[in-house]
């Protein structure tokens, strides 16, 4: 009898304890629910209805992996690329490959056309600023024309003098169709798509005073059937000039041996852009047979006014950081011309990486790049400098969670934005990664993926998940879409 009174008050206290608990849970649910901005089920249509609400109030949103459209229209052409801040302006400016042409038959690889610029004021909407940077075209450097320093660089592919060249026009249905470098006309009017004639009068005038051996040299050296990648700009507060800085190679399009580093400057972020030249770069590698090669590089400005040029190099299996002179458009060298290894540059890591994409956070230097799988995607790593940019470069790994982690969400790192608010100031430890979704095949049709990345600064780690959407909310860490009910009881689990 005394043990069932026993049971019975232990059960009685169990179911107590029992109903308190759940009465907890259920009242903070509730009052979570409650403070939480919105209940929402989310399924696709409510995800769309979401995005056509904020397009309606003009918000922030980016669809990844899809066609971006500049504000006349036309799909933005600017792959492999780079954003600067414009502090005179107030304006992003967005740098990178046109990819306008389609694909050379058979190959991976398009007619050249130059560098491509858009402005923006919120990152949504880009205006168009056309080929900042186009390649020369005018084929009387090659054509047998009787040589003269008055020749311009640039013509109008509708012109006459144009036309009537006796220089060969390539044949985009030709078997075989990639030619020797500048001795074929370009295959399609490549100029004149994005420059008008008070532009192409522009650009000319930066060459006034050039002889014709100087322009011929030039005009063979960077023409459309040449490669030029991941082209970056940095505003240069010594000179007041922008600088720009790519990926150029060759001998001729899709080829990679010539891997050399280009300059070019400008007087405003727009462009046009004065072509200067292209060389290898002064790193040497005992054994190597090909000296100071680059091929996928970016520019880094640090706080001190120093500028970086990060590349792949040695074959691509190693990645040189090299300092860069006041002007930005050669290597920084001791007073003999040499730039020394440990003091000018050095080999950041040998582990085969490309894509690279650098930034500053709280001192540290970040660096996310890819594998060498050509234009497949592969595995993102990344590795931090604790101590200075020329300090010990540690393997952080993957910094890609969730789903296709592994395939860096099928895209290659290009750039590291740093996220600025209304306010125009930068937001700390917040930053958007710039990716390239490539269409081999298709060139043309590659698209853009941006995410939203998050610096972890006391233990210098990242942290990059896949967003369909690249809202404001996402980039500060926020649910973007707003969670769903069951996410919510998930969030609130931990589980
Ligand atoms: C990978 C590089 O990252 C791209 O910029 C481009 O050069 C492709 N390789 C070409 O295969």
């Amino acid at each position: 009898m005394k043990n069932t009174k026993k049971r019975f008050a232990a059960i009685f206290r169990l179911k107590k304890i029992v109903i308190i608990v759940a009465a907890a849970i259920m009242l903070s649910l509730f009052s979570w629910m409650l403070i939480s901005y919105e209940i929402q089920i989310y399924d696709d249509k409510s995800i769309l209805e979401w995005v056509k609400k904020k397009e309606m109030k003009g918000e922030f949103i980016l669809k990844n992996g899809t066609v971006w459209l500049d504000t006349d229209g036309a799909p933005i052409q600017a792959h492999g690329g780079g954003i600067i801040f414009d502090e005179k302006t107030s304006k992003y400016y967005w740098y990178g490959e046109d990819k306008t042409e389609p694909n050379l038959p058979g190959k991976t690889c398009v007619p050249v056309t130059g560098v491509h610029c858009y402005s923006s004021k919120d990152l949504k909407n880009w205006k168009n600023e056309g080929i900042a940077l186009p390649v020369f075209n005018n084929p009387q450097f090659a054509d047998g024309t009787e040589p003269s320093d008055g020749l311009p660089l640039y013509i109008a592919e509708d012109s006459a003098v144009y036309k009537n060249s006796p220089l060969p026009a390539f044949s985009m249905k030709e078997k075989d169709p990639v030619p020797e470098n500048g001795t074929v006309k370009s295959p399609s009017a490549t100029l004149i798509k994005h420059n008008d004639a008070n532009r192409i009068a522009e650009l000319n005038a930066l060459y006034e005073g050039l002889t014709y051996a100087q322009k011929k040299e030039m005009y063979l050296n960077f023409n459309w059937n040449k490669v030029v990648e991941r082209p970056k700009v940095l505003y240069n507060p010594h000179t007041g000039k922008y600088v720009m800085r790519w990926h150029h190679d060759g001998d001729k399009a899709g080829e990679y041996a010539a891997a050399e580093a280009g300059a070019a400057v400008s007087d405003s972020p727009a462009g046009p852009f004065k072509y200067l030249y292209t060389s290898r770069l002064p790193n040497t590698a005992e054994g190597l047979e090909q000296q100071g090669m680059l091929r996928d590089m970016t520019l880094f400005a640090d706080d001190d006014g120093k500028a970086y040029l990060i590349y792949s190099s040695e074959n691509n299996k190693t990645t040189v950081i090299m300092l860069l002179d006041e002007s930005y458009t050669a290597p920084a060298a001791d007073k003999y011309g040499n730039s020394v290894e440990g003091v000018h540059w050095i080999r950041a890591h040998s582990d085969e990486r490309e894509a690279p994409a650098v930034f500053k956070n709280n001192g540290a230097y970040y660096m996310i790049t890819s594998g060498l799988t050509g234009w497949a995607p592969n595995p993102a790593k990344y590795h931090v400098a604790k101590n200075g940019i020329f300090g010990e470069w540690e393997d952080k790994g993957n910094p890609c969670a969730g789903r296709k982690a592994d395939v860096t969400y099928n895209a290659q790192s290009t750039f590291v934005l740093e996220y600025r608010g209304e306010d125009g100031k930068t937001v700390p430890g917040k930053y958007i990664l710039l990716l390239d979704r490539w269409s081999p095949n298709n060139l043309s049709q590659s698209t853009y993926v941006w995410l939203p990345l998050t610096v972890d600064a006391e233990n210098q780690t990242l942290k990059l998940t896949y967003h369909a959407y690249l809202t404001k909310e996402a980039i500060l860490g926020l649910p973007s879409p707003p969670l769903t009910l069951k996410e919510k009881i998930k969030a609130f689990f931990g589980i």
